[in-house]
């Protein structure tokens, strides 16, 4: 128990980091615990973490906490030295990229794994313009905050970024039939090829995260991607996947989620879940593009990729491994998948359920003919669901989309939870639709 109540330190964080430094929950929480799947407040109640990802081998795993320690009771130091660690680390991590993706760069955040997949795209192809989604997130840095279409002011000013709509079958292009919304999604990418060429910025690729995560866990129509990069390259331009939400196996089948189309990017970034919560990113390209980029430009990151860093990088690849997390992800993922699907059965509130492994989105809209996004309803059902002890929140352009992304050693016990506790609160959230 805090000797400080909420209230208090509410005020305090106000004080010193305004009233907009985002919280979640009408209630925030205080947490002072974690431990595999389960967060434990102040007050010691106990909390089902189906939200985060970045602890994806569970809270405070005990592997990856005895790794750091290791490590860091024994030599912590910048990359400018030898040492095993980091050779190692990436020897690893590039075993789990299709061939040709097999050198890497060090970073502390996803953001600036974006950061510098866009400074070797530039130097690589000479050209400026970048491509994304219209409602885009990758990160925070001020050329990255130009991507995010969706959330940044910088992203409206910018003439080094273009967009294109999100790729989303289950609300397509009004008068676009559904087998033709590849294409269509692929000409507006088209388009933003020539408007670059028009105004002689050119592309230099196209930047987007594969499962389209904060776009809303969209199911991409067939073809999309592989035909968009295509058009990408064609003019000169580079394919980055950014893999920082989506990669590390928790699409279940595949390590990273761009391995479930027909492609190979360029260049890959990744962060959130790789060091389970210690500041681990990176960059893994074609070996030509690093080689070319840091023969000219030298890249050193003073906290990326340290001795301390990679053994915890290390620690949570041996987890993923040992406690067979993928697996995991295809199998409990599968049974959360069914017991949504049972619930879309009886709650006309959900209009769609997305899974891609350990990752789910719920479209909630008013009324599933005209896909009235249902906004309050959403801010409704996570609160309450705070409230019984379990933890989502939302995403999507208006916020209507539940997030479902739990620590990876989620198991079908903690589904069942889950899905019981949704029941109830779509039950209650129903009600109140209908009084
Ligand atoms: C898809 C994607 N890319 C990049 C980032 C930025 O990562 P970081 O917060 O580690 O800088 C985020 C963070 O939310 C993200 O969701």
């Amino acid at each position: 128990m805090s000797a400080i109540t909420n209230t208090e330190l509410l005020q305090r964080r106000y004080n010193v980091m305004g009233k907009s430094s985002p919280l979640f929950y009408e209630k925030p929480l205080h947490l002072v615990r974690g431990e595999g799947v389960w967060l434990y407040d102040n007050d010691g109640r106990k909390y089902l973490d189906v939200y985060n990802n970045v602890p994806h081998v569970g809270h405070c795993n005990p592997r990856v906490v005895e790794a750091l320690y290791k490590q860091a009771s024994t030599l912590n130091i910048h990359t400018r030295y030898l040492h095993d660690n980091i050779v190692e680390y990436i020897e690893r991590l590039t075993t789990t990229f299709d061939d040709g993706l097999s050198m890497a760069m060090l970073t502390c955040t996803g953001s600036e794994a974006n950061e510098l997949a866009l400074r070797m795209a530039r130097f690589y192809t000479g050209n400026q313009g970048i491509i994304v989604t219209d409602f885009a997130y990758h990160g925070n840095t001020e050329a990255v905050a130009e991507l995010g279409t969706g959330f940044m002011p910088e992203a409206k000013h910018t003439k080094r970024v273009k967009s294109f709509s999100i790729p989303d079958s289950y609300r397509g292009i009004s008068g676009v039939a559904e087998s033709d919304l590849a294409d269509a999604y692929a000409a507006q990418v088209q388009q933003a090829i020539d408007e670059f060429e028009a105004e002689g910025i050119n592309v230099a690729g196209m930047l987007v995260c594969p499962d389209f995560a904060n776009e809303g866990l969209l199911t991409v129509p067939k073809g999309f991607l592989e035909k968009a990069v295509a058009m990408v390259r064609k003019a000169g331009g580079v394919m980055i996947a950014d893999e920082v939400q989506a990669g590390f196996g928790r699409s279940g089948a595949h390590f990273w989620a761009h391995q479930w189309y027909d492609l190979t990017p360029d260049i890959v970034t990744m962060g959130k879940p790789m060091g389970n919560g210690h500041p681990l990113a990176g960059v893994i390209a074609r070996a030509d593009m690093i080689e070319a980029f840091s023969k000219e430009a030298m890249y050193f990151n003073t906290f990326g990729g340290t001795p301390v860093s990679c053994a915890v990088g290390m620690a949570v690849l041996d987890a993923l491994q040992e406690d067979r997390l993928m697996e995991n992800a295809v199998s409990t993922g599968a049974y959360v998948t069914a017991g949504l699907r049972k619930l879309q059965d009886k709650y006309p509130l959900i209009g769609d359920v997305r899974d891609l492994g350990m990752f789910f989105g719920v479209e909630l809209v008013t009324d599933r003919a005209t896909k009235v996004p249902a906004i309050i309803e959403s801010r409704r059902i996570i609160n309450l669901m705070r409230e019984r002890g379990v933890l989502i929140s939302t995403i999507g352009v208006t916020d209507s989309i539940l997030k479902l992304r739990p620590p990876m050693p989620f198991q079908p016990e903690h589904a069942d939870l889950l899905i019981a506790t949704l029941d109830d609160v779509l039950e209650i959230v129903s009600r109140e639709m209908a009084g």
